[in-house]
Formats: C-alpha cells, sequence, structure tokens
C-alpha cells in the first residue's frame, strides 16, 4: 500500500497556517485524540495529524468511522480561534472539503446540515468538531476530517448504501497526497477569511442541499419535523413547522424526506 509522500506536502504548506507541519501515523486510536493531545503540549495552531488505521475513528453521536487502510484520508486540524469564529470553523471545513473536491473532479458535492458532505444524496466525507473552552474562551478547535477517496464501498455491507467515494462517482482512483493537499489549502484560505472576520455563512449556506426541503432532525430522543428555512449566522439552522412556527435547531441529525 503506498504511503503518502507527507514530507514534500508538507514543504508545499511550509508558509500557511494550516499543514505548515504534518504528523503521519501508520496507526492511531484516533487523529482526534492526538491532536488534543498535541494541543496539550502547546502545539501551535494549523498542525495536521493524519492516520492510516484508526483503532477508534470516531465520527458525530460517537458512531464508528471506518478507514480502510491506503484508501481513504482520515486527519485532523488543530485550531485555535477566538470563541465568536467556533461556528465558522465547522464551515470552513464543510467548505474546504466541496471546493477540494470540485476542483478534483468537476462534480458539485452539497453539505447536509451541518457539516456532512455528500454527492448524489451519499455521504462522501464527514467532519467533526470538538472544542475545548476555558473561562468564556475557546483553548483550541480540533476539526476532523474523513474523505472517502479510494474505497469501494460496495466491501461494507453497513455502509454501502449511505457512502460514496470519489472513486465510486468517477470510476478514477485519485492520488490521495493531492486531495489532502487541496483540502489544505483551501481550509488554509477559508481560515484566513475567517481571522479576517469575514462571515462564511452565505458560502455555506449557497452549497447546503438541506434548505428548502421538508426535513425530520433528530436530537437524543426528541424528533422534529419542518421545512428548512435558512440558516442563522451562527449556523444554526431555522425550521419551519407545520404549525406555522419557527424553532432554531443548534445541533441534532438531519433525515431528508422525499
Ligand atoms: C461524522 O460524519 O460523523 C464525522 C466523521 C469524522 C471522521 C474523522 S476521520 C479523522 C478524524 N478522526 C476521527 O476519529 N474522526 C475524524
Amino acid at each position: 500500500m503506498a504511503e503518502l509522500d507527507i514530507q514534500t506536502l508538507e514543504q508545499k504548506l511550509a508558509q500557511r497556517v494550516v499543514g505548515h507541519r504534518l504528523y503521519y501515523h501508520q496507526s492511531l486510536p484516533s487523529t482526534m485524540d492526538e491532536t488534543r493531545r498535541l494541543a496539550g503540549k502547546g502545539a501551535p495552531e494549523g498542525i495536521v495529524v493524519i492516520a492510516e488505521d484508526q483503532t477508534k475513528g470516531r465520527g458525530r453521536f460517537d458512531r464508528p468511522w471506518i478507514t480502510p487502510v491506503g484508501l481513504n484520508l482520515a486527519f485532523s486540524v488543530l485550531f485555535r480561534p477566538e470563541i465568536s469564529q467556533l461556528p465558522f470553523i465547522n464551515m470552513a471545513a464543510a467548505l474546504a472539503v466541496c471546493d477540494a473536491v470540485r476542483d478534483l473532479t468537476g462534480l458539485a458535492p452539497e453539505i447536509k446540515w451541518p457539516n456532512d458532505v455528500r454527492i448524489n444524496g451519499k455521504k462522501l466525507s464527514g467532519i467533526l468538531v470538538e472544542t475545548e473552552l476555558e473561562g468564556g474562551k475557546a483553548v483550541h478547535a480540533v476539526v476532523g476530517i474523513g474523505l472517502n477517496v479510494n474505497f469501494d464501498p460496495r466491501g461494507y455491507a453497513e455502509i454501502e448504501d449511505v457512502a460514496t467515494s470519489l472513486l465510486a462517482e468517477t470510476g478514477r482512483r485519485f492520488d490521495r497526497v493531492d486531495a489532502l493537499s487541496s483540502v489544505l489549502q483551501k481550509l488554509d484560505e477559508y481560515y484566513t477569511d475567517i481571522k479576517a472576520t469575514k462571515s462564511l455563512t452565505e458560502r455555506w449556506a449557497d452549497r447546503m442541499e438541506t434548505l428548502g426541503r421538508l426535513i425530520q432532525v433528530r436530537w437524543k430522543d426528541d424528533v422534529i419535523e419542518g421545512v428548512a428555512d435558512s440558516v442563522d449566522d451562527q449556523g444554526n439552522l431555522i425550521l419551519k413547522r407545520p404549525d406555522g412556527s419557527s424553532i432554531t435547531v443548534v445541533a441534532g441529525e438531519v433525515t431528508l424526506q422525499v
């Protein structure tokens, strides 16, 4: 299985914030935990931890995340944003993945609120943001990205109906370093915008397949239904319920109704 040529990529990204230092591991429990560990030791923002294999890769709602060795990308990026910038970190990650995939393939991925990146209704990439707050300030945010590049979902019964990959969508294999490089460069550009106090909400909302659709949002044991009307500047979803009332949804899992 080809290893990633991380050194060349690190040189290419040396002058940027995101990706100026890359840590590449054959196996880790999760890149999230390793990035948090480095953050605790004072690592600067922009470092990236990549793993070929994750023995405890996790997604939102603590679900397992599968990363077949040598085929996909699993990595986490450390940020040290202001607390007011936190909503945009999630948006930046989803936008960066969409842009990179568009540039690599010509396809137009869409975002399912809050941050699944999908093509033709199937999940191509999952994003997990874990933040540490202290005394009303953000200590750090770890952004984990799983991107399905060269794997064939048909080999995985539990996800084959809901997952896709660049290979499955195009019939072509992609160089994973090219894909990683593209996502990290886009993420760096969006982070530059965030630091210049530009909002990403409009660009993020423009890519969202959820808006205008009848949806169900599940949060723990609660399920609410309505039409996804808009998003606010914090990235929350505004849902119009059947009785005409509006509700702001801060977190949850969306199912699009046909
Ligand atoms: C989701 O869609 O539920 C989010 C999936 C996030 C997976 C990535 S892979 C790299 C990083 N390490 C993890 O353990 N999870 C994230």
